[in-house]
């Protein structure tokens, strides 16, 4: 994994305060201490914090995103939601698209794909949530959920430099579980082999830690890691970080 530059992708999803970002001058020196490993962090903090963090990021090779948008560009009257070009203009220049916590609370392929074309548009990078749930998997239907996933999520989409994927098996986010060194090897060429483009990004999530990152670095065609829960404690994070290359 030392060849190529590690995605380490921070999602904080509904945490965190102003308080909460002293703790992140640890990251930002570390980042720039540790130039000789290949890294990528990107930080994706709740809408509220996005502007401070870019700020505060902006001496450093530290980025921000978002974590979901209304798919409408127009500026329109739809209280409480907020569009991607809302989320450029504050510092964002990712931002994470058909979670599986989205998914669960009703977000279909079809929005997703409208949500990315728009973030698109409006220049942001988009990390491109897929996964399984346990009963899909228990049924032998991954490799069908997540090819239709790819091909909903990216109907339409011809240039995909800005698209990452993020593979994040709903059973394993949050529950300590990961899958199976074998079957998540397989389930990632699954996924490069079913994108056209060669080279876009393929990421791994669903609880990432400082245990089992020994495993999950010896899975090379892992284009890095969308960390929740252990991307909250700046230790922990740099430190998993650390681990990935040592
Ligand atoms: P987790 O979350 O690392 O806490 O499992 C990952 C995610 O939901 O992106």
């Amino acid at each position: 994994m030392t060849n190529k530059y590690i995605y380490f992708i921070a999602n904080w999803k509904m945490f965190g305060g102003l308080k909460t970002l002293n703790s992140l001058n640890k990251v930002i020196s570390f980042s720039k201490n540790y130039g000789k490993y290949k890294f990528k962090i990107i930080y994706c903090p709740p809408t509220t914090l996005i502007h401070n963090l870019s700020q505060k990021f902006k001496q450093s090779s530290i980025e921000v995103g978002a974590q979901n948008c209304n798919e409408n560009l127009e500026y329109t009257s739809l209280t409480g939601q907020i569009n991607s070009k809302m989320l450029r203009d504050v510092g964002a220049k990712y931002i994470i698209l058909g979670h599986s916590e989205n998914r669960l609370n009703g977000e279909s392929n079809k929005l997703i794909n409208k949500k990315i074309k728009s973030s698109l548009k409006s220049g942001l990078r988009v990390i491109v949530c897929i996964g399984e749930t346990l009963s899909e998997k228990r049924k032998n239907k991954t490799k069908r959920v997540l090819s239709n996933q790819i091909k909903s999520c990216l109907k339409g989409i011809k240039n995909l430099s800005n698209i990452v994927i993020a593979y994040e098996p709903v059973w394993a986010i949050g529950t300590g579980l990961i899958p199976k060194m074998d079957n998540l090897t397989k389930n990632i060429f699954f996924i490069k082999n079913s994108i056209k483009n060669k080279s876009t990004k393929v990421l791994y999530g669903g609880s990432v830690n400082i245990k089992n990152i020994k495993d999950l670095k010896k899975i090379k065609i892992i284009d890095g890691f969308l960390i929740g829960g252990e991307s909250r404690n700046s230790k922990k994070f740099i430190d998993i970080i650390k681990k990935t290359f040592n």
